[in-house]
Parts: structure tokens; sequence; C-alpha cells
């Protein structure tokens, strides 16, 4: 959470306590998975497809009522911030759903591939984790304050009604 934010303004926090929770879940999921068992992997695919369509649509979320409205703020007001604008230009998230779709494929195959399929899967998670969280702490860290220095309290308890109707009311 963002030092000295007001829970009313705090447009990261709630979501992200999700995300956090989703990872959590999938990195016990990784470990207790015997990938040479085709039901084990069919499984955790498909929940891992839930968990990162879930990740994707937050990115799309945060794209369109945070970061386009905070970098719209900042150009008006003639302010360089490349974080701003680079926060979700990588392709992690697909990288990740195309090694999912992949591994639909070794359902077909021998043992010995899906066993190796779960150790690039495995490594996969474990480096996208250790940026996604490292993401979200700036998010909530640096983001959530620029917020609060560029936007009404109004404004901004606006939109986290918003992001939180879009993340949990559909
Ligand atoms: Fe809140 Fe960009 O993840």
């Amino acid at each position: 959470m963002a030092p000295n934010c007001p829970e009313e303004v705090d447009v990261f926090t709630v979501p992200h306590s999700r995300m956090k929770e989703l990872v959590q879940k999938y990195l016990d999921m990784i470990i207790s998975t015997n990938f040479s068992d085709v039901f084990h992997l069919t499984t955790l695919l498909k929940n891992l497809l839930n968990t990162f369509h879930e990740f994707k649509a937050h990115e799309q979320i945060e794209n369109k009522y945070i970061m386009k409205k905070l970098k719209s703020k900042l150009k008006a007001l003639s302010i360089q911030n490349t974080a701003v604008c680079n926060c979700h230009k990588d392709n992690k998230l697909t990288d990740i759903l195309s090694l999912l779709e992949d591994g639909y494929q070794c359902t077909k195959k021998s043992d010995a591939e899906r066993i190796n399929y779960g150790i690039k899967l495995r490594k996969a998670l474990e480096d996208f984790t250790q940026d996604f969280i490292p993401h979200m702490e700036e998010e909530e860290e640096v983001f959530q304050p620029l917020l609060m220095k560029y936007f009404t309290f109004e404004e901004l308890r606006e939109l986290k009604a918003q992001v939180l109707e879009q993340h949990f009311e559909k």
C-alpha cells in the first residue's frame, strides 16, 4: 500500500490483494502438480489460463482507467514520466499465455516431454512472479502518490469506484 494513502482513494491495494492471492495459488499448484499425469497437467493449465486471463484483464483495466488518465494529466502539465508510459509495455503476460497453450500439445506427448514442459513452465512462472510483485509495488508506491499529487480526492474516489467495478462487479 502507498504510504499515507487514504483507503477511499487507494486504487491499487484491493485489486492487488486479489492478484497476490492468485500468485500464491499458482505457486502452490505448480509445486504439487505431477506433470507425468495428463489429468494433473490439464487441470493446472486450465487454472493457469483463468489466472493469466484475469491478470490480463487487470492490466487492461489499469491501462484504461488509471494509466491513460494519469498520462493525459501529466501531458497537460508538460511533465515527462517514462515509467507511466512503459509500465505495461512488455509481453510477459502474452508469453505465458502462449506457453500455456503449448502445454495442451504436451498432453498428447510422452511423460518425459511433459516433465520437461513442467520444468520450463515452473521457470517461466518464477520469472514472471519475480517481475510482477515489484511491478505491483511500483504502482502502489510510485504511481499512487503521483495520482494523489495530480488528481483531486473526488476524482480519485470516482476512479477507484470504476476500477473496483471493472474488477469485481461483472
Ligand atoms: Fe497492477 Fe499493472 O499490475
